[in-house]
């Protein structure tokens, strides 16, 4: 029975302990949050123990589920891994990029499993495309979200953007070359928008568009590339795939095209989207690669990846905006 503790169960904490208590061989030992009125909630209503000090807890427990505001994540992990304990964390991995350095280097030496949580990697959505050859060239992402002051204590490259950058890096199999961005503080004292484009050493470019003040939702990536084109819909939970016919494609439906090339036959592909929680999901593989000890699906180098590229555009918006 695997003994997990959760710290901080605001509203995403909330989530995570009702999966855990569906996830077979977990025991939930309970939790630690420092707002007395949250607290008291969660006992009443989930019956679950309260621990006063994250120390305490983590000495009762196998597995920490860190859920807290960014700017905890660092020193909770820090305490954890020290105590070799494994960790879940919630994205983004941390703050400033010496923290993250430092959480990779103490992971590294430990013996411990360690991941982040890019949720978005289990969104049934993205599920659907796994046995798709994805190979883009050329990435469109709009990722908006009406203005919620939870998570705004970190910049919406930060808080949004960061989900994007790690579905592109997991899929996107070279080195990023160059990074132009532009962003505006509107609501908070961070960019509340941004757009950035990254450009990568295979030629593939990706362009990503994030908002937190927008008065309508949309999480769509579209991926084009040289056989087909494949639009994700995060939020929507659907996928479609565009492409030039094959053999193989013979549920599709499909249309003929008369091109200066000759009659093309164009299959449109709705593939089956998987019935999943991802929260859940995510939960059971962190506990499966614990159990069976293998490598995380999100490990604590994808978090540190997906920082830096996230650092760089902050770096980038900040000198435009001394330079405009
Ligand atoms: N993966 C996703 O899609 C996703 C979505 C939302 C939030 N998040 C991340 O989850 C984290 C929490 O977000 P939220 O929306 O639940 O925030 P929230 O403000 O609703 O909840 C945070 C909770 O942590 C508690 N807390 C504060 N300091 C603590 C500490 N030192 N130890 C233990 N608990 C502490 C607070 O009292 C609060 O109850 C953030 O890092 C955020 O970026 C991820």
């Amino acid at each position: 029975m695997l003994k997990v503790g959760i710290f901080g169960v605001g509203h995403l904490g909330k989530f995570h302990l009702n999966n855990w208590k569906d996830i077979r061989d977990t025991e939930l030992v309970g939790f630690y949050d420092p707002n007395d009125d949250i607290a008291q909630q969660v006992t009443e209503k989930y019956q679950l123990a309260r621990f006063l000090d994250a120390e305490s807890l983590m000495n009762a427990c196998d597995a920490v589920d860190i859920v807290t505001p960014t700017p905890f994540h660092f020193e909770l992990c820090k305490m954890a891994i020290r105590k070799g304990k494994n960790v879940f964390v919630e994205k983004p991995l941390a703050h400033t990029m010496d923290e993250e350095r430092e959480l990779v280097k103490l992971a590294k030496e430990s013996n411990i499993k360690f991941q982040v949580g890019h949720v978005e990697r289990f969104n049934p959505a993205f599920l659907a495309v796994q046995q798709t050859d994805l190979k883009p060239m050329f990435i469109e992402v709009h990722r908006l979200a009406e203005f919620n002051p939870r998570g705004t204590e970190v910049s919406v490259i930060l808080d949004l953007m960061i989900h994007d950058i790690d579905i592109i890096l997991s899929i996107v199999n070279s080195d990023v070359k160059n990074i132009s961005a532009s962003g505006v503080a509107v609501m908070t004292d961070t960019p509340d928008i941004a757009n950035v484009r990254i450009e990568f050493n295979n030629g593939c470019v990706a362009n990503l568009t994030s908002s937190r003040i927008s008065m309508k939702k949309m999480r769509k990536m579209r991926l084009f590339q040289k056989d087909a084109y494949i639009g994700i819909d995060f939020l929507n939970k659907k996928t479609e795939i565009i492409k030039l016919k094959t053999p193989q494609d013979v549920d599709a439906f499909s249309f003929d095209l008369d091109t200066p090339h000759g009659k093309k036959t164009i299959a449109i592909a709705n593939p089956l989207i998987p019935e999943v929680n991802a929260i859940k999901m995510e939960l059971e593989k962190f506990r499966d690669a614990i159990v069976n000890n293998t490598p995380t699906i999100v490990s604590e180098v994808d978090g540190f990846r997906a920082m830096d590229v996230a650092h760089q555009i902050l770096q980038k918006i900040k000198n435009n905006s001394l330079t405009s």
